[in-house]
């Protein structure tokens, strides 16, 4: 999962310092979950985290006691309940798995009522004790989570909007390995741009600016923009009332953690959708949209336009924009009416 240049950029920042390595403490919160698990053993295997910190509020000191055996160089430390801010000093990125997961029949906003408020306290206590933090949201409604982020730390005035990301790259993993079914070939080599958001119908996939997706049309076009749409919908059913992703969302969590922390390091060119604000359609009255974004030492570098789309993707975009306007719009009320 760690490219070789993820690899050569640790060694080089160990070359010439051994301070730049405590930099790259990384935080879960949410780290007993079936999200924050897994996702805490690939990111003890990340070569560019030196430093993880794991906070839940319950199991998370289990968590880290497993989790720092593995022989990798990192140290791995616990908190419980009570030791939010303490597990949040000094950490440069906060990952935010925390929360309740759907059941089958729920939608993603369904979570909203649960989840609104668990996603509030935690961004207040990283704008409180890590404010200069990238904040990685995985807790659903995505859609509506980062602008209850953004607006909490808008309200205690450390907001950077260089620094708060909608985790969106499951969406970009289930369409290249989707999409590579159907084309037989290796999804490794089938990586499609997914705008929009993260629900059902912000879910936009650009197959057509992938060469080995865009002969893709018809009926096979339609069922798999469905399947990547709502791909997570398969695995709530299989899971029969026991949560949904897991562990393809803790791989790509993970995957998209590392994209951050090689961005943080100097790394040029890291290039992934992610959903941040963005200028791409505000002139909608979206403030928030998935694009592709480059990563560099600050977070956001640079938001690419979402560039030339088929008549069939302009569709997808025109059901998506309503539909996620009203999603960013629920998440800033939730915060300037508490
Ligand atoms: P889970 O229920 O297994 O784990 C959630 C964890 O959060 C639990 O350990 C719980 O104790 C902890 N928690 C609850 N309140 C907390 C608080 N105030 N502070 C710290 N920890 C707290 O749920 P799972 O399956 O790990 O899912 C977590 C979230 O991720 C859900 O909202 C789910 O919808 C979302 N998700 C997002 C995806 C994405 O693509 N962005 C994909 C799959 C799930």
């Amino acid at each position: 999962m760690f490219s070789r240049a993820a690899v050569r950029s640790l060694t080089a920042s160990r070359a010439f310092s051994t301070s730049s390595r405590r930099e790259t403490k990384v935080a879960v919160l949410g780290a007993g979950g079936g999200i924050g698990q897994p996702l805490s053993l690939l990111l003890k295997s990340d070569p560019l985290v030196s430093s993880l910190s794991l906070y839940d509020i319950r199991g998370a000191p289990g968590v880290a006691a497993d989790v720092s055996h593995v022989d990798t160089a990192s140290e791995v430390k616990g908190y419980a309940a009570d030791q939010l801010d303490a597990a949040l000093e000094g950490a440069k990125v906060v990952v935010i798995p925390a929360g309740v997961p759907r059941k089958p029949g729920m939608t993603r906003d369904d979570l909203f009522n649960t989840n609104a408020s668990i996603v509030r306290d935690l961004a207040a206590a990283v704008g409180r004790a890590a404010p200069d933090a990238c904040i990685l949201i995985i807790s659903n409604p995505v859609n509506s989570t980062v602008p209850i982020v953004a607006e909490t730390l808008k309200k205690a005035g450390v907001y950077d909007p260089r620094k708060v990301f909608g985790v969106t790259t499951l969406d970009v993993v289930r369409a290249a390995k989707f999409v590579g079914e159907i084309t037989d070939k290796n999804p490794t080599d089938t990586v499609i741009t997914v705008v929009g958001g993260h629900s059902g119908p912000t879910i936009v996939p650009i197959l057509s600016q992938t060469a080995n997706a865009k002969g893709v049309s018809g009926e096979a076009y339609s069922k798999v923009v469905h399947r990547i749409q709502y791909g997570g919908d398969e695995v709530v059913k299989a899971k029969d009332g026991a949560g949904s992703a897991t562990l393809s969302m803790a791989y790509a969590g993970a995957k998209f953690a590392n994209s951050v922390l090689r961005g943080l390091n100097g790394e040029k060119g890291v290039v992934t959708p992610t959903f941040v604000k963005s200028p791409l359609f505000e002139d909608k009255g979206v403030e928030y949209f998935s694009s592709n974004v480059e990563l560099g030492p600050n977070g956001v570098e640079k938001i690419h336009p979402i560039g030339q789309l088929t008549a069939e993707e302009e569709k997808l975009l025109e059901a998506c924009i309503p539909e996620l306007k009203k999603n960013i719009e629920k998440g800033k009320a939730f915060v300037s009416q508490a």
